[in-house]
């Protein structure tokens, strides 16, 4: 695993939206995993800006998000369609058609799931999945105990991801209780693993997914048998782990083709 520690968040979003740029840049038909929640929010508003002021172009770019809750339509002004549509499709160019995020409504759930993993395999598989860290290690809504080979599924929500959650929803009632979300299977196929997760909140989960041993108990800990993952903490975020002088050493001696900034 590839760990960069950056100052703060602010400056973990900047550098984890240059690494999405360059694979756009490098490659304009990617096929890029992403993800919702607070943490992201901040590094869209940079690819925005990358597409406004320096014409990052998305035109050719299909996107898979994780997850969706059941029973909300793209309308509801909580589902993670609107999330999206809102915080990044309609301020840049993407061709809205090629954009994917699982349907919470559809009547038979199992065969859309089914048709989801159908769809990225055929857009050719993801070539970057950005993803956010939930406080009880959770990666899309895969929360602990699951199957670490899962594929995309109907999950069942934990009470702890209930509580941190349901604060947008007015209250603990009003959340959905599940959702659709690729399974830790799906996620371990992408091509590359860009992980984000900032603020002491996350410092437990960042610490036993990096240095803690592979477990369904934090199922974080499976991007370890990810060829290619990348995570971004902040200091705040960093302060459980015990290699940090070595996280440090290994940014700070690469090679020029593998620096960021
Ligand atoms: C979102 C997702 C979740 C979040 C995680 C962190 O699509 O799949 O795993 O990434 O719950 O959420 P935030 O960023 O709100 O702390």
């Amino acid at each position: 695993m590839e760990v960069l520690i950056r100052a703060n968040a602010e400056a973990g979003c900047i550098l984890g939206a240059k690494i999405i740029a360059r694979v756009v840049r490098e490659k304009p038909n990617a096929v890029l995993g992403l993800a919702t929640g607070r943490t992201p929010e901040r590094l869209y508003q940079e690819l925005i800006r990358l597409h406004r002021d320096e014409g990052l172009d998305f035109s050719r770019v299909t996107s898979f998000n994780l997850d969706e809750y059941v029973g909300l339509s793209g309308e509801h002004d909580q589902s993670y369609r609107y999330f999206m549509r809102e915080t990044l499709f309609r301020h840049i160019n993407i061709n809205q058609a090629r954009t994917h995020v699982p349907d919470g409504t559809a009547a038979d759930l199992h065969a859309e799931c089914r048709a989801y993993e159908e769809k990225i395999l055929a857009a050719g598989g993801i070539d970057l999945q950005l993803l956010g860290l939930g406080r009880n290690g959770h990666i899309g809504f895969n929360e602990p105990t699951g199957s670490l080979r899962s594929r995309t599924w109907v999950k069942i929500l934990s009470e702890q991801t209930l509580r941190d959650n349901s604060a947008v929803f007015g209250s603990f009632d009003q959340m959905p209780r599940h959702a659709l979300s690729m399974g830790i299977g799906t996620i371990l196929d992408t091509r590359r693993c860009l992980l984000l997760a900032f603020g002491p909140p996350k410092a437990r989960a960042v610490e036993q997914m990096i240095e803690g041993p592979l477990s369904a108990m934090c199922p974080a800990s499976a991007l370890q048998l990810h060829p290619r993952a990348t995570v971004i903490v902040d200091e705040a975020s960093a302060a459980g782990l015990h290699y940090t002088d070595h996280y440090r050493w290994i940014d700070s001696h690469k090679l020029d083709w593998q620096k960021y900034d």
